[in-house]
């Protein structure tokens, strides 16, 4: 409810925004088109070449055997969609089957599941024997028409074309006829996309499609490149009326007019003006626009904004989780907001693709960030449950009204029980959505590069394409130690990406080690004979402290963030329904609801001259993500301090530092393998001799 009463808040806004942004698209300039395309730095693989092995494999089988695997059994917003001729919808985007086939076809293939790939094939078929005469896909008719919920479900199809070739005589036809359509739409005042008079859609309904409008650009550039059915002018004119009346990030991010404070200290008519650029997850699809829209009009200035994009996203409403502090809203650096499990899916899929379009290595560091830290942290072991935001010091993942006296939250615009683990803990979207997290991250990790491969996302995995294979057996991110099995036919090339933290890095084959420094562009190069090759990467991490807001620390391993581990007391229930569905009913029995207590103190502060790194021998165990999985840990010495509890959650940290007693052993874990914890804490001196008693609070 507060959802809807604020987006009706907000519409008026967008009335006044459309006057600032609105460029009404006029027809390409037939003596001036760009008739080519940039290519990407590092060019993706088919969906399906690259199979993940170790514990990534087991994180998609889990998926499979979970919610993501199961949403088409039982998931009304699924089963019962206004796509397949159902009356399902959360909200009028009618988004909720594209989110889901989005995620679900690199899922089915990226994991070969049989019975996985048999769902995405009748849902796909479903959809497109549901196209209209004219050829519109999706349920909307005439006025009601708005292109936003085309973009995942065209992603889908996409994906779908590359897996499974034979599919594309049933896929690429339709979406050719909708390419037309798009086209006349476009010509006629930009129905779909822009507010015309007698729409039944408002101006913030068509601002869903201006503001993402790259997920739909990826979609066209792949047609172009892929099979363009003699369309290709069409293309190209679509792409370019398509960028003339988008919401264009590049005027956001700019000296000014970005918000690089905390939100709630700008005025409500600023924010409230701008927030689309404000939206999480438009901010998280938003990020790799600039390069998107560089493929088909090249412009440096594009890049520069890309890059800033990312910059002062992560800079000025960055968590040290390597996700976006967004609940609904941009809000700060507090680490008491929240974080929608949707934006980070989609941030780790704009830092991909924009690793494969710039190649800045801290693209790709930071893509790894999110995926190996924010994304588990948001989940359940068992890939039943997920949070809809998670927060930096989140101590308990509970009924905020339970410790808010007067029911105050901190968040923008997010139920108190967004951060439980469940089915629908909020809106529903991040229960359809956050299934492309892993598969895409996986399909993303080697791509093609001159003359070669290159690993862009470390992980173990096994590319095959062109008759050649390469295997990566680790334990990354929890290990530095990466082995490499090569079988090609000729002499082969292989980039292997060495990440900025490594402080030095080596490869070993045979007896032979070799010292190897990365080239400017962060990549390894290697040329391997043909037939049958082995060899290994070992890289070095060292334990690292972020600075974050009010001198505190976030402590980092490599591409791991640990966070202090608080004992969760966890209580599980039947699934509380959102406050946007009806009664969902025969549900499986594993969709349940956890709600998770703090079964020790959270109000530590530490010495970081204490930190030492540990680990428990043997590696990883499964679930990976589960309590106890990391081998690693971090041990050190902290003390209680004073620290209120503000709107439900701990509160801001406080600038002064008195331990409450003895300090006493702290343990630090990878945050991803718990459901609560503090990632942000105050550091206090503890070598005066505080008496250093010997109680244990590690968990
Ligand atoms: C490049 O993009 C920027 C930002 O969108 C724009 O202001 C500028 O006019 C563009 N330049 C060209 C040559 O199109
Ligand atoms: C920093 O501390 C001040 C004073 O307690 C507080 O008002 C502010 O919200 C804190 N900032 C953050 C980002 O936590
Ligand atoms: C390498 O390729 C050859 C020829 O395709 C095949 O017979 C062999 O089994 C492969 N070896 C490995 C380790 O994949
Ligand atoms: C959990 O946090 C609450 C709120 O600060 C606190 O009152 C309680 O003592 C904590 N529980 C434990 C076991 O420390």
């Amino acid at each position: 409810m507060a959802l809807l009463l604020s987006f009706f808040l907000v519409r008026w806004y967008w009335v006044l925004l459309a006057g600032l942004l609105t460029a009404v698209p006029s027809s390409a300039d037939p003596s001036s088109p760009q008739h080519s395309l940039t290519p990407l730095l590092y060019t993706p693989l088919p969906l399906g070449t690259i199979k993940p092995l170790g514990w990534l494999r087991s994180e998609l089988e889990s998926m499979a055997s979970g919610l993501a695997g199961h949403e088409a059994d039982f998931y009304r917003f699924v089963t019962h969609s206004t796509w397949l001729g159902g009356d399902q919808e959360y909200s009028g985007l009618n988004e909720a089957f594209p989110y889901w086939f989005n995620g679900l076809v690199p899922l089915a293939y990226g994991l070969d599941d049989e019975r996985l790939k048999g769902q995405v094939r009748d849902a796909v078929r479903a959809a497109l024997a549901r196209q209209q005469s004219d050829g519109w896909i999706g349920p909307e008719t005439g006025a009601a028409r708005n292109f936003w919920a085309r973009y995942p479900f065209f992603l889908g199809c996409i994906q779908l074309c590359e897996a499974e070739p034979a599919m594309r005589a049933e896929v690429l036809p339709p979406l050719h006829r909708f390419v037309k359509l798009m086209n006349s739409m476009l010509h006629d005042g930009g129905a779909g996309y822009l507010l015309k008079s007698g729409d039944t859609l408002s101006e913030e309904d068509h601002g869903w499609g201006r503001v993402r409008v790259a997920d739909m650009m990826i979609t066209l550039i792949w047609l172009l490149e892929n099979d363009p059915a003699g369309q290709e002018g069409i293309l190209f004119e679509n792409l370019e009326m398509l960028r003339e009346g988008a919401i264009d990030w590049a005027a956001w991010y700019q000296e000014g007019v970005y918000i690089k404070e905390d939100l709630n200290s700008v005025p409500l008519e600023y924010t409230r003006a701008n927030f689309p650029y404000e939206h999480g997850v438009n901010v998280g699809q938003g990020l790799k626009t600039g390069a998107v829209i560089n493929r088909f009009s090249p412009n440096t200035t594009q890049l520069t904004t890309a890059r800033r994009a990312v910059d002062w996203t992560f800079t000025h409403h960055g968590s040290s989780s390597g996700t976006i502090l967004a609940d609904e809203r941009l809000q700060g650096l507090g680490p008491y907001y929240g974080s929608e499990l949707c934006t980070t899916v989609e941030t780790i899929y704009s830092l991909t693709y924009l690793y494969h379009a710039l190649g800045d290595p801290s693209l790709a560091d930071r893509a790894e960030k999110a995926a190996f830290n924010a994304l588990p942290a948001a989940l359940t072991p068992d890939h039943w449950g997920h949070q809809y935001v998670s927060l930096p010091n989140q101590a308990w993942a509970a009924d905020l009204r339970a410790y808010s006296p007067t029911g105050e939250t901190p968040y923008w615009n997010v139920n108190p029980l967004g951060n439980i683990y469940g089915l629908e803990p909020n809106y529903p979207c991040c229960t359809v959505n956050h299934p492309q997290g892993y598969p895409k991250f996986l399909a993303g990790s080697w791509a093609r590069m001159e003359g070669g491969f290159a690993h862009t996302l470390l992980g173990p995995s096994r590319l095959e394409v062109d008759g050649m294979s390469v295997e990566c057996v680790t334990d990354y991110p929890f290990s530095d130690v990466l082995t490499y099995t090569v079988n090609a036919s000729s002499p082969l090339i292989l980039h292997l990406r060495i990440p900025t933290w490594s402080t030095s890095a080596s490869i070993t084959s045979g007896s032979d080690l070799t010292r190897v420094s990365p080239e400017a562009n962060g990549l390894h190069t290697l040329t391997l004979p043909s037939g049958s090759s082995t060899f290994t990467l070992h890289l070095s991490r060292s334990l690292t402290l972020e600075p974050r807001a009010n001198n505190t620390i976030a402590l980092h391993h490599g591409p791991l963030l640990y966070a202090l581990s608080i004992k969760p007391l966890v209580t599980v229930s039947p699934h509380r329904d959102s406050s946007q569905g009806a009664a969902a009913g025969g549900q499986p029995v594993l969709v349940r609801d956890w709600s998770i207590t703090n079964g020790s103190a959270w109000n530590v502060a530490v010495d970081p001259s204490t930190f030492v790194y540990k680990e428990r021998g043997g590696g990883p165990s499964l679930p990976v993500w589960g309590p106890g999985g990391p081998p690693g840990y971090i041990e050190g010495r902290g003390c209680k301090i004073e620290w209120d509890v503000w709107k439900g959650v701990p509160g801001p940290v406080p600038l002064g530092r008195k331990c409450l007693g003895e300090s006493f052993g702290v343990r630090f874990v990878p945050v991803g393998s718990m459901p609560v914890w503090m990632a942000e804490v105050p550091v206090v001196d503890l070598s005066g001799g505080d008496g250093g008693g010997d109680e244990d609070e590690r968990h």
